[in-house]
């Protein structure tokens, strides 16, 4: 069956068992303050996505800014196994921008919305039923225009009246939605509730057995995959879902975890999705990286924990029987048991592969930058680690998001009362400059951050910084982690290498340079408007 065929089987057909992952990582997920990702950090992440093998793609909001464009338009052209979608408000200018930036995609969907609630018809759209109504058929007349797979959400649909919801919906069937998204904006719902909604729209409207229906659940109240699994045991045939359950405010349902909840108990669901789990670990590694927001050690799937089994009484019966206390196998989401060791003289073909199991598909250029490091690693420590190849990656992920990169770092420190611990430290701009500064410190890494907000120019407010090494050994890579607050945000930075105080470093200027680049786009967001 080709892709466009599989989108003709609607929600109520009786035979459709499968369900649609439509992954709004980089569009609700990279809007969410702290997770902003720049243009070739989304391309990464939507080619991690596509190894997934995500149905669709939601990249951005095109209108949003031209840098939102230009990375809808670079995944538009890059992808080719998902389908690549951009979000647009029901008005002209949105929908066209939105048209444009999917035009060369293999398979490019438009995402249309307009809120339907009466909250939302009174204090944001101040528009009266009716009005709302001609407003989305507009909208999705216009984006077929541009392409024939049109989604039409009613913003905040689960805090509507069901009647007006279903005469919405119908409007939009006949204008030619071919998918019809049912949020929970605010995170209010309960599994009973939007299982038995999603029953009433299978059942009630006009011409759903000729499109999918779908649920957007957020998780104000923790029960973001709860309702999304209602909602598809009521008719959802596509489920809105992020990595790692970005989003607004507290984030949308977490994509690995809806999965594998189908996936673990299909006994229960009956449904299956076509994604690949085993990228699962990776491709949460790989977020978390670009955006510098650390996976919580308890996170069900992913989280460090989540295969860990530390009681006496669990070892004992994962020893005798992994199925004791787990009910997934860690290959499943592609999470390495074996931790085989790599040295200096292992080749190229070994790494590729090694990092597959890991869960990160490297292209040829991927390949061999991570290799050039391996190598340089090989020789820097003994033996070369699972976590250590995991650390070279992600390293090698965020390696290219300047402005600003270190050319060179010396620190001085010890117990001698008459001199003070002291950092050189000498960074590059992207634009050519270079500039060195002198600090002296009550600490070494305080002198070396102390020269890098110097050369920088970003004062900043250090929350936390916590160096760990990444696998055992005297001679370990060092992961390095950094959280600064200004007055508006606050930001997380990642940094590794065999030497600590470098690691410390590289994680301060990831922060440094996640803040410029934000900037940068704020500048061009309002250079819109
Ligand atoms: O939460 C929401 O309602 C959304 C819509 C734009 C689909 O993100
Ligand atoms: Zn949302």
């Amino acid at each position: 069956m080709t892709r466009k065929q599989e989108a003709s089987v609607g929600a109520a057909d009786p035979g459709n068992k499968s369900v649609k992952i439509f992954d709004t990582t980089l569009r609700d997920g990279e809007q969410a303050p702290g997770f902003s990702m720049s243009g070739g950090q989304k391309l990464k992440m939507a080619k991690a996505l596509e190894a997934l093998r995500v149905d669709v793609i939601e990249a951005g909001f095109a209108a949003a800014s031209p840098g939102d464009f230009e990375a809808i338009q670079t995944i538009a052209r890059e992808i080719k196994d998902s389908t690549v979608c951009s979000l647009a408000r029901c008005n002209d200018s949105d929908i066209r921008a939105s048209g444009e930036a999917i035009s060369s995609a293999a398979s490019g969907r438009i995402h249309t919305f307009i809120a339907t609630s009466p909250l939302h018809r009174e204090f944001k759209l101040k528009m009266s039923k009716d009005e709302i109504i001609r407003r989305a058929v507009a909208g999705v007349e216009l984006a077929r225009s541009y392409t024939d797979d049109v989604e039409f959400s009613c913003e905040d649909a689960i805090r509507t009246e069901r009647d007006y919801l279903k005469t919405v919906v119908e409007a939009a069937i006949r204008a030619g939605a071919t998918t019809i998204n049912i949020p929970d904006t605010v995170g209010y719902t309960t599994p009973e509730e939007i299982q038995n909604l999603f029953e009433f729209l299978t059942r009630e409207i006009d011409g759903a057995d000729s499109i999918i229906l779908s649920a957007h659940c957020h998780d104000d109240l923790g029960l973001a995959v709860a309702n999304s699994l209602a909602a598809i045991r009521g008719g959802a045939r596509q489920v809105e879902c992020a990595m790692n359950g970005i989003g607004e405010r507290a984030g949308n349902c977490a994509t690995e975890e809806v999965v594998m909840a189908l996936r673990t108990r299909a006994d229960f669901f009956g449904l299956d999705t076509r994604i690949k789990t085993e990228g699962f670990y990776g491709a949460s590694k790989l977020l978390a990286t670009l955006t510098g927001n650390p996976v919580p050690r308890n996170k069900a799937i992913v989280g460090k924990n989540a295969f860990a089994h530390e009681s006496g009484i669990h070892q004992h019966g994962v020893l005798a029987n992994r199925e004791t206390y787990e009910i997934m196998k860690p290959e499943h989401v592609g999470v390495s048991t074996d931790n085989l060791v790599l040295g200096k003289h292992s080749g190229r073909a070994a790494l590729k592969n090694r990092a597959g199991k890991l869960g990160f598909e490297l292209s040829d250029n991927q390949l061999q930058s991570v290799f050039v490091a391996f190598k340089e690693l090989a020789d820097a420590k003994k033996e070369v680690f699972d976590s250590d190849i995991e650390a070279l990656i992600l390293g090698e992920a965020v390696g290219a998001s300047g402005p600003w990169t270190i050319k060179s770092l010396y620190v001085s420190a010890g117990s001698d009362e008459n001199r003070q611990p002291k950092a050189t430290v000498r960074l590059s701009h992207e634009d050519g400059r270079e500039a060195e500064h002198v600090s002296i410190a009550s600490g070494p890494m305080n002198a070396v951050f102390h020269a890098i907000s110097q050369i920088t120019d970003t004062p900043m407010t250090l929350e936390h910084f916590a160096v760990s090494s990444v696998s055992g050994g005297e001679d370990a890579m060092a992961e390095a982690t950094v959280r600064v607050s200004t007055a508006f945000e606050s930001y997380h930075g990642r940094g590794a290498s065999t030497d600590t105080v470098l690691a410390g470093a590289k994680a301060y200027l990831d922060v440094i340079n996640r803040m410029q680049r934000r900037a940068v786009r704020g500048q061009s967001i309002s250079a819109q408007h």
